[in-house]
Order: C-alpha cells, then structure tokens, then sequence
C-alpha cells in the first residue's frame, strides 16, 4: 500500500472541479500538489481556497497543448518536491454539439460540428494528456519514482449523443491505462508505475453546471442515485486507487448506476 503522507501530485486542470477536489485531498493527507491550469488568476483563486491545509502547493502556468508547457510542469515539480507519484492530467472541455443537425422542414443538413469543435476537444482532452503523461513519467523513472498516473474518461466513452468530439477523446482514455501497463510491464517497470482511469457518471461541476438545467433534469432523471456525484466522491476513488497498489490497467467507474451509454 502507498501512503499519500509526503507524495508528490501533478493535477492539471487543477484550478476548478474535480481537479481542485483532489489537490484539496491530497494537502489534507499530508500531500504535496503542484497544480496547472491556462492562466494566473484561476490558479491564484486554487491557492486561496487550499492555503488553510497548508504550504506544500506549488502552482504553475500550463496549456496542456503545449509541449513545453508540459516538459517545464514536470520539470518545475521535480525540481520543488524531488519527484513525482501521482499524475492527474485532469484538463479538459466539452463543447457539445451534432455531428450533422438535420432541419426539420427540409430534411438537409442545415449545421455541422466544425472541425475545430472536433478538433479544440481532442488537442486538450488527448493530445493534452499524451503530452502531460509523457512528461511526468519521463520525470517519475529518470528520478526512481513509485505511483500512479490516473487519468479520467467518463461515461461518455461509451458513446454519447452530441459528444462525438467529447466522447471520442474520453474513449481514448480508457485504452491508455492497457497500453501503458503493457508498456511498463515489458520495461520491467510495471510494480513501480502504475497506470488506470477513473470513469465518473455526471459530477456537479462547472462543466456539468454549464448544461441547460431542463437537459440536466432529463439526465439527472437517468440517474438511479438520483443526483449528481460529488467531486469527492471521484476524489475518494483516486485516494483508493493511489494506496492499492494491485489496481492496475483498468477503468474505475463512479457514476451512481448510470446506465452506460447513450439512449439515442
Ligand atoms: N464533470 C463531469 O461530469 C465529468 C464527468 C466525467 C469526466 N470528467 C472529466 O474530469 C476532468 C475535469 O472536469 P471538471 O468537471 O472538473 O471540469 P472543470 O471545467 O470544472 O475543470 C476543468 C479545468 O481544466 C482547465 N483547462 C481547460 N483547458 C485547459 C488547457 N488547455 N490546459 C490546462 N488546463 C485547462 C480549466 O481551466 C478548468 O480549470 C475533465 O477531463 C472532464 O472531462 C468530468
């Protein structure tokens, strides 16, 4: 078992939601969080809101579309903590929409999701991760470092209506955990880094806040638990995942009993 008592976090997209959630627990368990996100103000805001559970965060300016951006994220935390055992590339964006909308009247095709509403999700919700994954391994086996990368898909990744941008990049996620497993098990490395994703259902977040409230009913109405999961109940997960360490190369999902999939 791995004790979160002076480990050292990565968390992009750090500065709201579930990525804030997790800094906050992981400070409280005596952990040390480097958070990254787009811009000054949401990361100082993050700060605020983490200084009571102490001085062992660490923020950093990050597009995870940028390359450098992440190199020097995986650098700076190396550099302030010595190392790194847990990875959260936790950026990401919706940006909903069908791939055709049909007019009623004519039967056409009167709207298309545009290829940079396809393509802005992919580069943050996948290349985003490529590149923040890639970075902060490269630091974890350069300086000897035993943890997780724990990445988030969703239940979208089994196919959402409106979301093929979104789901397509959370599908991704949930084949990472297997190829990076098999990777590191074939390097000899698989006991010392280990890789899974947490799969959350609906999390009342700003992303899910940003849903038309009459949609967020329908969902909600889907629901067994009847209600949206609490960021901290994705966060509990990811402690458990982080101690266990014979949970490896799998999706971990927490969605109230949602049914998986999309009804069409
Ligand atoms: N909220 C949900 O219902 C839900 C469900 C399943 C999975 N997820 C996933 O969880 C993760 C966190 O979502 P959330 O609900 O906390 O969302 P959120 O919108 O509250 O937070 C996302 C954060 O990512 C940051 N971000 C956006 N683009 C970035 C970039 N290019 N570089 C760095 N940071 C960037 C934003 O500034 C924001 O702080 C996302 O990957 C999301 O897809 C969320």
């Amino acid at each position: 078992m791995l004790e979160i008592l002076n480990s050292a976090a990565v968390i992009t997209g750090g500065g709201g939601g579930i990525g804030l959630a997790l800094a906050r627990y992981w400070v409280k368990n005596g952990g040390k969080v480097l958070l990254a996100d787009v811009g000054e103000p949401i990361l100082e805001e993050a700060r605020v809101r983490l200084k009571e559970w102490g001085e062992n965060v660490r923020t950093i300016v990050c597009d995870v579309r940028r390359e450098g951006d992440c190199s020097r994220m995986a650098e700076y935390a190396i550099e302030q903590f010595g190392g790194i055992n847990l990875v959260a590339p936790f950026a990401g964006v919706i940006k909903d929409g069908l791939m055709v909308s049909i007019d009623k009247a004519t039967g056409r095709v009167e709207k298309k999701m545009s290829l940079d509403q396809f393509r802005s999700v992919v580069d943050i919700n996948l290349t985003g991760v490529f590149l923040t994954v890639r970075e902060c391994v490269e630091g974890m086996i350069n300086n000897g470092c035993r943890g997780l990368v724990c990445l988030i898909s969703s239940t979208g990744a089994l196919g959402t209506a409106g979301q093929l941008n979104y789901s397509s990049s959370k599908a991704a996620m949930s084949v990472f955990p297997k190829v990076l497993t098999a990777e590191f098990f074939r390097r000899g490395l698989a006991e010392r880094i280990r890789c899974v994703a947490v799969a959350p259902g609906y999390v009342g977040t700003e992303m899910v806040r940003k849903i038309p409230p009459e949609k967020l009913d329908a969902i909600l109405e889907q629901v067994p638990i009847g209600r949206l999961i609490d960021p901290d109940e994705v966060v509990s997960l990811i402690g458990e995942l982080y101690r266990n360490e014979a949970l490896a190369g799998d999706v971990f999902h927490v969605h109230g009993g949602l049914r998986l999939g999309s009804r069409g």
